[in-house]
């Protein structure tokens, strides 16, 4: 892993932003994972504005997205559909057709999980993966367990991220209960992962992910097993690269 540290978050943002675009820009047809929550909105901003500038083009990109909640309709303001729409997909020239978020409102939920490895499997690998992490280091939706899936698949939101989520709402109450999320066969599957993470309060998530043991009660901890990850941070954590 290359552990990329800064001072502020507009910092953060313009370097995450300059990796992505520096992806699409080196391979126009690139295949981007994205993510949702509060850690991307900063850098697709940025990306809009490099778009805006003629700096970039997203023509022949294609991306799919990490997670959507179960049975929000998708014009709900925070389905990730709408997210992505709202934040991202509405400002650039990305052609409808290619970009991807699960079905959350599908009647076979298991079979979405399938058709969406499908076409994973068909137009990928993934280039570069934006991931976020959750206070309990979840990827994706891919939440601590004693096991993990390598499909996407349905998943039960622990009461944590519910909490955590709830700003977004009006209520703990209509925070979804369930989600469809890539496996960590997907994710880890990306030819390059760039990992943000923002915020003094997941330091400690962000130390165990880099420097704990890989374990599937921390599902970001098996980002360790991957050759090439990239960590931006405003926290003030270390990777420690030997055992002393
Ligand atoms: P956040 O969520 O960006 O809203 O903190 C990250 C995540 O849960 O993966």
């Amino acid at each position: 892993m290359i552990l990329h540290k800064f001072k502020n978050q507009a910092d953060l943002d313009r370097a995450a932003a300059d990796l992505i675009i520096s992806a699409v820009r080196a391979k126009p047809n690139a295949v981007l994972g994205m993510a949702t929550g509060g850690t991307p909105v900063g850098l697709y901003q940025e990306i809009v504005k490099s778009y805006q500038q003629g700096l970039v083009s997203f023509k022949e990109a294609k991306t799919f997205n990490l997670d959507e909640y179960v049975g929000l309709p998708i014009t709900h303001p925070e389905s990730y559909r709408a997210f992505m729409q709202r934040n991202l997909f509405d400002h650039i020239d990305i052609r409808a057709e290619n970009t991807h978020v699960p079905n959350g409102n599908a009647a076979d939920i298991d079979g979405e999980g399938r058709r969406y490895d499908e076409m994973l499997y068909q137009q990928g690998p993934v280039d570069l993966q934006l991931l976020g992490i959750g206070h309990n280091g979840h990827i994706g939706f891919n939440e601590p367990d004693s096991h993990l899936s390598r499909f996407t698949h349905k998943v039960t939101l622990k009461a944590e991220t519910r909490e955590a989520n709830k700003r977004f709402f009006n209520s703990l109450d209509e925070v979804p209960t369930h989600a469809i999320t890539m496996g960590m066969g997907s994710i880890l599957h990306a030819k390059a992962i760039l990992l943000v993470v923002k915020g003094m309060e997941k330091a400690e998530i962000l130390d165990r992910t880099l420097n704990g043991p890989i374990t599937t009660e921390i599902p970001a901890s098996l980002l360790q097993t991957h050759p090439r990850v990239i960590v931006m941070t405003d926290c003030d954590v270390e990777y420690k690269v030997s055992h002393s």
